[in-house]
């Protein structure tokens, strides 16, 4: 079957387009906030995102703001409700992040680990360590409305400590995964994907929802796409990349091709 064939039997149901594409438009922010100025939108670029068949927008709201910023936010809540698209908002389990996301009521939140010297978020977060913090944050998410899910490495330890917790969703960091690639270390990549299978199993097994993201591109992708358990992959980064050369529109076609075509092999 042609790309473009392919396309319209996604868009009719024929094939089903699973795992869902979350598109994570925080790097459109990075590249207007360089010189201070309103353009490029990053609103502009979700709305965009929606048009190429984006399933979801994510966007995380870092407390140095350096990229997505508050009034962003509060569009993107304006525009998803609009086109009836699900919001994930990421944040760092603050008491300032907790407010922001209690009043705004995304669709979704992801709690990630944030240090303020990270150039992005690197490893999960700790949710066995930090037990007693996040429950009252995840709670009172739940009850405004919101799907938590918290952004943990595939570890058993873990995966139990988020099941003992009100959060619906893991999402497991691919970003070990991506790296060990780009190093060209097979082994370890190999290792890493066997990590996050039989976390996806046993998050699964557990009642947990299962997302992937952080590092994927076209070249990575299709292992994790093809993980019977995924439900979702955040994508960002690379998306945002590519559109330079070939435009939102093909560059989420493509992911969303990759991905479906992983899932149905
Ligand atoms: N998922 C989570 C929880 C993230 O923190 C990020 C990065 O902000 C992503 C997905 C997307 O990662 P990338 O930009 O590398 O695709």
């Amino acid at each position: 079957m042609s790309p473009s064939a392919k396309v319209s039997a996604i868009a009719k149901g024929r094939i089903k387009a699973l795992p869902r594409l979350g598109i994570n438009i925080d790097h459109i922010a990075t590249v207007r906030n360089a010189r201070g100025g309103e353009h490029p939108d990053p609103v502009a670029g979700a709305w965009a995102a929606i048009q190429a068949g984006a399933d979801g927008i994510t966007a995380h709201l870092r407390e140095d703001r350096r990229h997505i910023r508050d009034d962003d936010l509060e569009r993107l809540q304006a525009l998803c409700s609009n086109e009836n698209i699900p919001l994930n908002m990421e944040m760092a389990a603050t008491e300032e992040m907790r407010d922001i996301a209690l009043n705004l009521k995304p669709h979704a939140v992801c709690i990630v680990p944030e240090r303020r010297e990270e150039r992005t978020t690197e490893g999960g977060l700790d949710v066995a360590g930090q037990h007693n913090r996040l429950v009252p944050i995840i709670t009172a998410l739940n009850a405004a409305g919101s799907r938590v899910s918290l952004f943990i490495e595939a570890v058993t330890h873990q995966i139990e400590a988020a099941a003992r917790t009100d959060a619906k969703v893991v999402e497991f960091h691919t970003g070990s995964y991506a790296h060990a690639l780009d190093r060209e270390d097979q082994k370890e990549a190999g290792a890493i994907l066997t990590a996050l299978k039989d976390g996806a199993k046993l998050a699964h097994s557990l009642g947990l929802e299962v997302h992937f993201g952080h590092g994927l591109t076209f070249d990575n992708v299709a292992p994790i796409a093809a993980i019977p358990e995924g439900m979702e992959l955040n994508i960002g980064h690379f998306i945002i990349g590519e559109a330079i050369f070939v435009g939102l529109e093909a560059a989420i076609t493509e992911m969303r091709l990759i991905a479906t075509e992983a899932r149905a092999t």
